[in-house]
């Protein structure tokens, strides 16, 4: 009896997971964890208006959802300024990426991205043989300069940028990322992952120019609207490269609840302003939980704080171990130097309150 004939690119993959989700982590610990502060969702919740309209559209679930995303699309689109035909909706930017990486990548073409920034991104053009090239991060900055030139010298068919960055929480402003899009070489196209710019300050995300060609940007319902678990990211790009994705796409994709609570979720603007405002708090009370244990907070504009530990990756990945024997989760940057750090998701006081008290006995612990 011979096995499933992998294709020769499957067979070549290796059997790893981009993230370790914290209910795969739960299950092997045998207990949950008392503070969910890991994995960047918004521990504030979807605003109860899509909370209700998702509620509703349980009732319709018998049907299938609106191939077209038509009225989240129009929504988006309205919103932005742009028109329909600029956006693309799908399972959360994940699901895009992945879209976006078979349009453009196949076996042996060159990527780059920064060693370090999101890997699920990796995993995609890995997945479809690309090739990836990375380029240092500047200090705990993406470095645009350095990802144009590395494009340029490879003749890369994407190159990857996040602003505001994870994991650092770093960002750029407009000035800096629109000089990076008019440096794109040609026959190269940029991906400006914005998944947090909610979060950033006025001035980090450069206009948005539907019919600029050289630049695809994705944004997601998962941080600040509070929707993670109902996967919904969109595109915003130049009409024909939007049209593609109709070429590979799973039409019916998206779920029908998760399409009415996008959509609901965009017509309360309020809730993601209170959203913004408890977050930065909770930025404020990471860093000061970070500075009463010696840590140092670097400065974010995300919906976290990455908190350097002061040391090598060898003792954040200590600290980690030791919160999370606390029942405390946290991730951290996969790649030195960045791996001297922890990064910390902003959450609700009842969440960094586990962190305040369990923070010392972990370092201690980590120290040996
Ligand atoms: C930079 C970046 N891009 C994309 C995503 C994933 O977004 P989505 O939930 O829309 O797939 C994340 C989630 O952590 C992220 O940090």
């Amino acid at each position: 009896m011979t096995g499933p004939r992998f294709t020769d690119l499957v067979a070549s993959l290796p059997a790893s997971v981009p993230f370790v989700g914290p209910e795969t982590q739960e299950r092997a610990r045998g207990r949950p964890f008392r503070a969910r502060l890991g994995a960047n969702e918004s521990l504030f919740g979807p605003s109860p208006r899509a909370v209700a309209a998702m509620q509703e559209a349980a009732r319709e679930t018998w049907k299938y959802g609106d191939s077209q995303n038509h009225d989240l699309r129009a929504a988006l689109a309205a919103d932005l300024g742009v028109a329909p035909e600029n956006v693309m909706v799908g399972e959360g930017i994940d699901g895009l990426l992945g879209y976006l990486v078979r349009m453009l990548v196949g076996p042996g073409d060159t990527v780059v991205t920064s060693a370090g920034a999101y890997p699920t991104f990796n995993y995609h053009v890995v997945g479809f043989g690309g090739f990836l090239q990375m380029v240092p991060f500047a200090g705990d900055h993406e470095d645009p300069d350095a990802l144009i030139a590395r494009a340029r010298a490879v003749g890369a068919k994407l190159v990857y940028l996040s602003n505001p960055d994870n994991p650092m929480g770093s960002w750029h402003p407009a000035e800096r990322v629109q000089q990076m899009i008019e440096a794109v070489p040609d026959g190269t196209l940029m991906i400006l992952d914005e998944a947090y710019i909610e979060f950033a300050p006025g001035g980090t995300a450069p206009p948005i120019d539907p019919d600029d060609p050289r630049v695809i940007r994705f944004r997601t319902f998962s941080k600040a609207h509070g929707l993670a678990g109902a996967r919904v990211g969109y595109a915003i790009g130049a009409a024909p490269l939007i049209a593609a994705f109709d070429r590979v796409r799973n039409h019916f994709g998206m779920c029908r609840i998760s399409q009415a609570g996008a959509l609901a979720s965009l017509s309360d603007p309020a809730w993601l302003a209170e959203v913004k405002a408890q977050v930065a708090a909770a930025r404020d009370r990471i860093a000061s939980i970070a500075r009463e244990n010696g840590l140092t907070p670097l400065p974010s504009a995300a919906n976290f704080v990455t908190v350097d530990c002061g040391a090598d990756g060898d003792f954040a990945r200590a600290v980690l171990a030791e919160l999370a024997r606390r029942d405390v989760f946290v991730r951290m940057p996969g790649v030195a130097p960045l791996d001297r750090c922890i990064r910390v998701s902003a959450g609700p006081e009842d969440h960094l309150a586990v962190l305040a008290e369990e923070l010392p006995a972990a370092l201690a612990a980590a120290r040996g």
